[in-house]
């Protein structure tokens, strides 16, 4: 009897603490179209798979009246769960529970399921609504997110971490997900700054609205502080289910296959016709992507920010693939700063977690001006440089059409340590296009238009082609467009088992 009074008491604690804040706040958080930190899970998990801890843990603060407002859990909901039958450890923050605002014990149940993430090899989702720091705890509190930052740090390039915003995320708490590999964010009931529109007003007298600020379409846009945002909760949690499903568990594994019935030789003859026969006429170099991707599949990071360079996720024949790829349709195709961080960062991504990198070539350049060069494209630049340059990971690179001057260096170049490096017929690979070099090469000399054209089209017959370059052994080979998928296929299974090692250090010293 004593025994089923105590399972009892179990059941009403769980209860209890499964209610979060209570019915009032609950309904609150479902009239502004948000779901509990609970339900969250059960959208972002396996059925049945969550394991709950601390599920009974209380805050120890005894100012401002603390001491009476205990609620088990103290605002955040942790565990680990599967997703696809694979282990990964997750946060859920609970706003209505004191606003999901984080104190000492409330830390520390997230640095607990960090640490296992990190002993374990699992990956780090944390679901983030919160108000920021405990107001009631002070110190207690900053001290909780410094210790959830090293965590952070440690498990960097070691678990793959993803935060998703899907409330307030304002203050320092911003860092967390910052030092995290994705943030993914909710359009209209998610927003990031550090100091909000109050504090803006008072100290710069700017009137800014919290979507202005920090809402998701400055983020996913202008800042690239976060990678995706998608419509409400339930949206925003499947695409974080479709995202793991490209990630390996940990640095120690691949990521996982998944089978297709995508044959690896397909031919596609639409892209003979792919590249305009004008020179600076656009194409949309996502359908390159579609055509190599099994099945077309291509999940794409960072859509609307830096257009001008595309990165994602894709797979050939089951396997992940990383892939860059410069955009015609947006500047051309030129690498700016936000390109250039925006791919670094990336190709940084897939080396430290086993991804195979796919890089497909169409750029004219640096972006010219004085915006760029005063806001420092020379060290950002120096970024993809540094990415490429350092990954040991497969490299498979094809240049479509432009490859100029320094940025044909950077784009996973061969003489940067590309493994198989393609072009099609249509590349020209030169140290600028043939107008630039005509203008500089030939200046005061060309008596005419006539001369000059003459002039430019020998320029482009003898450099602005891939003959050259593979002539040098620059370029593996020279390849027809329609065979591209299977060309990379066969490429990929050869390099599966390279093997390289970068020199022993300390750790690196990019150009930050
Ligand atoms: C304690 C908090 C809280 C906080 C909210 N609550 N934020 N409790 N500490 N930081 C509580 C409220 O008292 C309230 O409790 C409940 O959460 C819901 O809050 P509301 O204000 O009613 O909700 P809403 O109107 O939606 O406004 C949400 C909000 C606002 C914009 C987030 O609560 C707010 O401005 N909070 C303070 C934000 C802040 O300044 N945080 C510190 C940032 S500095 P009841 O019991 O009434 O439901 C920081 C430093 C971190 O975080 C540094 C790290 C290095």
């Amino acid at each position: 009897m004593a025994h089923l009074a105590i399972i009892t008491q179990l059941e009403q604690k769980r209860d209890q603490a499964r209610s979060g804040g209570g019915v009032a706040r609950v309904e609150k958080q479902h009239e502004r179209g948000k779901l509990t930190a609970r339900e969250r899970l059960e959208v972002l998990l396996d059925h049945d798979s969550f394991e709950e801890f601390d599920m009974f843990v209380e805050h120890r603060c005894l100012s401002f009246g603390m001491q009476d407002k205990q609620i088990a859990g103290d605002g955040v909901v942790v565990g680990s769960g599967m997703i696809n039958g694979r282990l990964v450890f997750v946060f859920s923050q609970d706003f209505t529970v004191h606003g999901g605002s984080l104190s000492e014990t409330n830390a520390k149940k997230i640095c607990k399921i960090m640490d296992m993430a990190i002993q374990n090899g699992a990956p780090i989702i944390g679901l983030n609504d919160s108000g920021g720091a405990r107001i009631q705890e002070g110190v207690d509190s900053l001290a909780g997110y410094a210790e959830i930052f090293k965590r952070n740090v440690l498990a960097s390039g070691v678990v793959p971490q993803i935060s998703v915003i899907m409330g307030p995320c304002a203050g320092g708490a911003v860092y967390s997900p910052a030092l995290t590999d994705f943030t993914i964010m909710v359009r209209d009931s998610s927003y990031m700054f550090v100091t909000g529109p109050e504090v803006v007003k008072t100290v710069t007298h700017e009137h800014v609205t919290q979507e202005e600020l920090g809402g998701a379409s400055t983020h996913t846009r202008k800042t690239g502080v976060a990678d995706l945002a998608f419509d409400n909760d339930i949206e925003a949690l499947l695409e974080v289910r479709r995202l793991m499903n490209f990630l390996p568990s940990s640095n120690r594994e691949k990521p996982p296959t998944i089978p297709t019935n995508d044959p690896a030789d397909r031919v596609d003859l639409a892209l003979n016709t792919l590249v305009p026969d004008h020179a600076n006429k656009a194409y949309d170099m996502l359908e390159l992507i579609s055509s190599v991707a099994d099945e077309g599949d291509f999940f794409q990071i960072q859509p609307e920010h830096a257009p001008n360079i595309l990165i994602g996720f894709t797979r050939m024949e089951g396997a992940t693939v990383g892939v860059v790829a410069n955009q015609p349709m947006e500047l051309a195709g030129c690498l700016d700063i936000d390109a250039s961080k925006k791919a670094a960062r990336f190709v940084r991504f897939c080396d430290a977690f086993n991804i195979p990198l796919l890089t497909l070539v169409d750029v004219p350049g640096f972006l010219p001006g004085t915006a760029q060069e005063h806001h420092g494209i020379i060290k950002h630049g120096a970024k993809l440089i540094y990415a490429y340059a350092e990954a040991t990971v497969p490299k498979i690179t094809l240049i479509t059409r432009k490859a100029y001057g320094g940025a044909y260096i950077v784009m996973s170049s061969k003489n940067l340590r590309g493994d198989i490096n393609f072009a099609w017929p249509s590349a020209e690979i030169a140290v600028m296009g043939p107008e630039g070099a005509v203008e500089i090469v030939f200046r005061g000399s060309v008596a005419n238009d006539e001369e000059r054209q003459t002039r430019i089209r020998e320029y482009r017959e003898m450099f602005a082609s891939p003959f050259v370059a593979a002539s040098r052994g620059y370029i593996d080979d020279v390849i027809r467009p329609q065979n591209t998928r299977w060309r990379i296929c066969r490429a990929l299974a050869m390099l599966r088992n390279k093997d390289v090692q970068n020199p022993w250090k300390k750790h690196d010293n990019l150009p930050l």
